[in-house]
C-alpha cells in the first residue's frame, strides 16, 4: 500500500506535504476515536447481519478495532498526519493488520455519514456530562440557600437599591435558570439522537443494508429520513453550542454579581482564599479571578456559536470540506462550559456570605418604599398617587438622613392622612419580606417551600 495515499482513487501523484498539513484534522478529531470505533463496530455488525460480510469477518474486524481503541487509549497508537483524519487513521490501521477483511469495513459507508455519526455520539455524551454538572451547580446553590435561609439582602435594579429579598430567593433564581438550561439540552438531544449512518456519501447505497440495525445498536431513537440532509447539515451542532451559550450567559451573570459583591464597597461575599488569586505587585490583593474568567470565557462560547453559524451559511448541499472546521468550536465550547460549571459549583460551595456587612446596607436606600406605597393602596389611595406621596417622603427622609420608620407618626401623617400606627408593621426590610403574598415572591413561606422542592428535584436528578 502506498504509504502516502491510503485512498488513491483517480489521483496519480502523492499529496504535497503542505497540502497534507493544511488539510489534516487528526490533530483535532483524534478525540472522536471512541465514537468512531463504536460506530464502526455497529456498522460491521450490521454488514454481517445483512450478509454483506461473514460473521467471521465481523469478529476479526471487531476484535481488531477494540485492540486499536486500547492502543489509542494508552497512547501507543501512532497517528499519521498523511491519513488526514481519525476515520482514515483507524481504517488504515485495520487494513494494515487484517488486510482484505479490514478493507471491507467501509462498504456502504462514507466518511460523510461516519463523521456526522461520530459527532452525534460525542454530543450525546457531552449533553449527559454537562447536564450532570448543571445539577452539581444547582446543588451548590440550594445548599447555600439552606445555609442562609433567613438572610435578607438588598435587591437591585439598575444596580441601585430596589427591594429587599431573601438570599435563598436570589440563589434559587439561578437554580431556575439552570433548570431551563437543562431542559434546552434535553430538547436538543431529541434532534441529536437520530442516526445518519446509512446515508453514505449523500444518496444512500445500492447495497441491501439496514440502517435501523446500526441505529438500534447505537441507542438512537430513529434514523434520518433523508440521506442528503443526514450528511449535509450541522444544525444540531449550532443548536448544541447555542444551548451552551445560554448557559454561559447565565454563568456570566452570577459571576458579575459576585465580583461586585466581593468588592471592598459591598463586602457581601467571602470567597475562600483557595478560589482567589493575588497580585504580583499589590500584596493586599485578593482577586476573584475565577469569576472573572468564567465571565470572560463566555466570549469564547459565543465566538464558537458565531463560527459555526458562519461556517454553515450559504454552503451548497451536500458535504463540503468546510464542515471539517466544525470540530474546534464544538470541542472548545464543550470543554470550556464543563470547566466553568465545575469550578463555579466548587466556588459556590466555598463562599460565605458576610451577613454583618449585608445587614448594614439593607437599612439604607429605602428598600421598603414600594411596600410603603402598597400600604397606602390598601388604605384606598390610587397607586399613582401613593407613588407620588412616597416619593415626597423619600425626599424628606433624605434631607434628614433617616429611614421612613424613623419619622414620627405625626410627621408621616403630614404626607397622607390615611397613614396610621399600623404603618410600622409594613416598614423595614423584615416586614417587607414577611408581608409579601404573591406566588413566586420572596415571602419566607414560598421560599422555604421552593427550597424543599429543589432539594427533591436535585436529589432525584442524579
Ligand atoms: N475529516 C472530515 C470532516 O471532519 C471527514 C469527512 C471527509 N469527507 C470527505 N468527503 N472529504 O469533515
Amino acid at each position: 500500500m502506498d504509504k502516502k495515499r491510503f485512498v488513491e482513487g483517480r489521483l496519480k501523484k502523492s499529496t504535497s506535504s503542505d497540502v497534507l498539513s493544511f488539510t489534516e484534522s487528526v490533530s483535532i478529531d483524534w478525540r472522536l476515536y471512541k465514537y468512531d470505533i463504536k460506530g464502526s463496530i455497529a456498522h460491521a455488525t450490521m454488514l454481517a447481519k445483512c450478509q454483506i460480510i461473514t460473521d467471521n469477518e465481523r469478529d476479526i474486524i471487531v476484535r481488531t478495532l477494540k485492540k486499536i481503541e486500547d492502543e489509542i487509549s494508552d497512547g501507543s497508537f501512532e497517528f499519521k498526519t498523511e491519513l488526514e483524519d481519525i476515520h482514515m487513521n483507524i481504517e488504515s490501521a485495520l487494513s494494515e493488520r487484517i488486510g482484505d477483511v479490514g478493507k471491507k469495513l467501509h462498504t456502504a459507508r462514507s466518511r460523510n455519514d461516519q463523521v456526522a455519526l461520530d459527532l452525534r455520539l460525542w454530543m450525546r455524551d457531552q449533553i449527559n456530562d454537562i447536564s450532570g454538572l448543571l445539577t452539581r451547580l444547582q446543588k451548590a446553590l440550594v445548599l447555600s440557600g439552606r445555609d442562609n435561609i433567613d438572610v435578607i439582602i438588598p435587591g437591585f435594579t439598575h444596580l441601585q437599591h430596589a427591594q429587599p429579598l431573601l438570599l435563598p430567593h436570589y440563589l434559587l433564581a439561578y437554580a431556575e435558570m439552570i433548570e431551563r438550561d437543562k431542559g434546552r439540552l434535553k430538547d436538543c438531544l431529541k434532534r441529536v439522537n437520530v442516526s445518519p449512518l446509512g446515508a453514505c456519501a449523500m444518496t444512500g447505497t445500492t447495497l441491501a443494508t439496514d440502517p435501523m440495525v446500526t441505529a438500534d445498536l447505537l441507542g438512537f431513537d430513529s434514523v434520518c429520513h433523508n440521506s442528503l440532509d443526514a450528511v449535509s447539515d450541522r444544525d444540531f451542532c449550532v443548536e448544541f453550542v447555542s444551548c451552551l451559550s445560554v448557559i454561559s450567559m447565565h454563568l456570566s451573570r452570577i459571576c458579575e454579581d459576585w465580583i461586585i459583591w466581593a468588592s471592598e464597597e459591598f463586602g457581601f461575599v467571602d470567597i475562600d482564599d483557595s478560589y482567589c488569586t493575588g497580585s504580583s505587585i499589590m500584596p493586599q490583593k485578593k482577586n476573584p479571578d475565577c469569576l472573572e474568567l468564567i465571565r470572560g470565557k463566555c466570549s469564547r462560547i459565543y465566538g464558537d456559536l458565531v463560527s459555526l453559524l458562519t461556517l454553515m451559511k450559504g454552503l451548497p448541499l451536500a458535504y463540503n470540506r468546510d464542515m471539517q472546521e466544525d470540530k474546534e468550536p464544538l470541542f472548545n465550547s464543550s470543554d470550556t462550559i464543563k470547566n466553568c460549571l465545575s469550578l463555579l459549583a466548587d466556588l459556590v460551595n466555598n463562599t460565605k456570605f458576610r451577613t454583618e456587612n449585608i445587614n448594614k446596607v439593607t437599612t439604607k436606600g429605602f428598600l421598603d418604599a414600594t411596600a410603603f406605597a402598597e400600604y397606602l393602596v390598601q388604605k384606598g389611595v390610587p397607586f399613582r398617587d401613593a407613588h407620588k406621596i412616597i416619593g415626597d417622603i423619600v425626599v424628606a427622609c433624605s434631607d434628614l438622613s433617616c429611614s421612613f420608620a424613623e419619622l414620627s407618626l405625626e410627621r408621616l401623617k403630614d404626607f397622607s392622612h390615611v397613614i396610621e400606627a399600623d404603618v410600622f408593621d409594613v416598614l423595614g426590610t423584615e416586614n417587607c419580606i414577611k408581608n409579601l403574598k404573591s406566588y413566586g415572591s420572596s415571602a419566607p413561606e414560598f421560599v422555604k417551600k421552593r427550597l424543599m422542592e429543589w432539594e427533591n428535584i436535585i436529589s432525584s436528578d442524579n
